[in-house]
């Protein structure tokens, strides 16, 4: 072995790894640092890889990428896991793969390295993804390969090879963050009935102590958000923007007992402001421009595309052609959604589009009222046709054959009811 690149992040366990990864090895070192955002990138980064024994530091500002080839498209594509969790860490993975990959060739390196545990699920994403991209280069984790350190063990280790060690309290969780989202796992959270402390929560206030709502307007185009209140900001600013709105009014906590792709469930804590109010927006903005064709279809297309990316198979075929569809189907998806963030809820208030579908001559009750009544009659005769044969044939066979028809079973008699004629009512008074 001569040479590793290691995804760092520049906390106790990865320094360790570095140290670790030469002694092991007798390999030399490369870090590699992805600044995500969200307080992803740490101060003096360079300086404690180096004091570990990294012979070269990466750090590499993929916030831009991260939100136009990533985040976007799976907002566009609605993508949540099990229809809650907005994937921020799940999306990083395969970008941080991707690089470690193409640093690894740079630095010809023999293998990758990443400090996933054994038991999660971004020690296959990062497996998964490396081999996909290049089958040659070994995949290590020492952390799951069992440095078989403790917390204190580590910190001594750290100590006795000159390692600075990073001056944060022990963490009672283990956490992962970028711009698009902050996952809490372990300590006290693991009694799924405990209610989370509120120290798990950094970014979001607490929604009972948010200030007096306020209403925001988001402006879309092809399911892409471009502006908040009117003014057009690029990518990474609009999410800090939303991000900042929606922790000061305490959206966007998830709170999740989620099934692990390992197989284990787990419970989990997510803040994901600007990412809770922009789905929830571009929804709304979905309905009003996509047929209910479209829109049905797009929930399963939703679904696989969330399993895909928690799975770790993001460079799969089937994920790049439902990206395909998603990105087409997006084309229509234009216009403004108005939201109210309220006590941690963001609510939508109001959506409008140049390409809306929504027809008043159609919907109003009132004057003006374009929709042809009468042929409802006709269109419900067309419409209800199956369902009668249905009923006429299978509700007598089911019963010759013994098969409860039980939507026929007598309901009235079962039920409180008054039946009332004139009299009674009169006796009533
Ligand atoms: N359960 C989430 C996922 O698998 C978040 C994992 C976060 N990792 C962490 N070290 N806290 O995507």
């Amino acid at each position: 072995m001569k040479r590793v690149v290691l995804a760092y992040s520049g906390g106790l366990d990865t320094s360790v790894a570095v140290a670790w990864l030469c002694e092991q090895y007798d390999a030399e070192v490369v870090t590699l640092t992805v600044d995500l955002g969200g307080g992803s990138l740490r101060e003096g980064i360079e300086r404690r890889a180096m004091s570990a024994g990294a012979s070269r530091c990466y750090v590499v500002d993929a916030r831009e990428h991260f939100v136009t080839d990533f985040v976007w498209p799976h907002l566009q594509a609605n993508a949540l896991y099990q229809g809650v969790y907005p994937l921020a860490t799940a999306l990083a993975r395969p970008l941080i793969a991707q690089l470690l990959v193409e640093v690894a060739r740079k630095e010809r390196a023999d293998a990758v390295a990443h400090d996933c545990a054994g038991k999660g699920n971004d020690q296959v994403r990062f497996d998964v993804a490396t081999h996909a991209l290049d089958p040659g280069l070994e995949v290590i984790a020492p952390m799951r390969a069992g440095t078989g350190l403790s917390r204190e063990q580590s910190i001594d280790y750290a100590i006795a090879r000159g390692i600075e060690v990073p001056v944060t309290k022990s963490e009672p969780y283990s956490i992962d963050v970028n711009l698009w989202g902050r996952s809490i796992e372990a300590g006290s959270l693991e009694d799924p009935w405990a209610g989370p402390p509120a120290d798990v929560y950094e970014w979001t206030e607490d929604p009972s102590a948010a200030p007096a709502p306020v209403e925001i307007t988001i402006e879309f185009e092809g399911g892409i958000p471009v502006g908040v209140d009117g003014e057009r900001l690029a990518p990474v600013a609009l999410v800090e923007r939303l991000h900042t709105l929606g922790s000061a009014h305490g959206v966007g906590r998830i709170d999740h007992v989620e099934d692990r792709l390992v197989g284990i469930k787990s419970r989990e804590i997510y803040e994901a402001p600007a990412a809770t109010v922009l789905h929830r927006a571009h929804r709304a903005l979905e309905g009003l421009t996509l047929s209910k064709d479209t829109l049905r279809f797009n929930r399963s297309v939703a679904d696989e595309i969330a399993q895909l990316t928690y799975d770790g198979l993001w460079f799969s075929a089937l994920h790049r052609d439902l990206r395909g569809y998603v990105a087409s189907s997006q084309r229509v998806v234009s216009g403004e959604v108005r939201m109210r963030l309220d006590h941690g809820s963001a609510f939508v208030i109001g959506r409008r589009s140049p390409l809306s579908l929504y027809e008043k001559s159609l919907a109003t009750y009132d004057e003006g009222d374009a929709f042809d009544h009468r042929s409802a009659v006709g269109f419900i005769e067309i419409f209800g046709l199956p369902l009668r044969t249905e009923a006429a044939r299978h509700g007598a066979v089911g019963r010759r054959y013994g098969a409860a028809w039980t939507w026929t079973e007598p309901l009235l008699a079962g039920l409180p009811a008054r039946i009332s004629d004139p009299e009674a009512v009169e006796a009533a008074r």
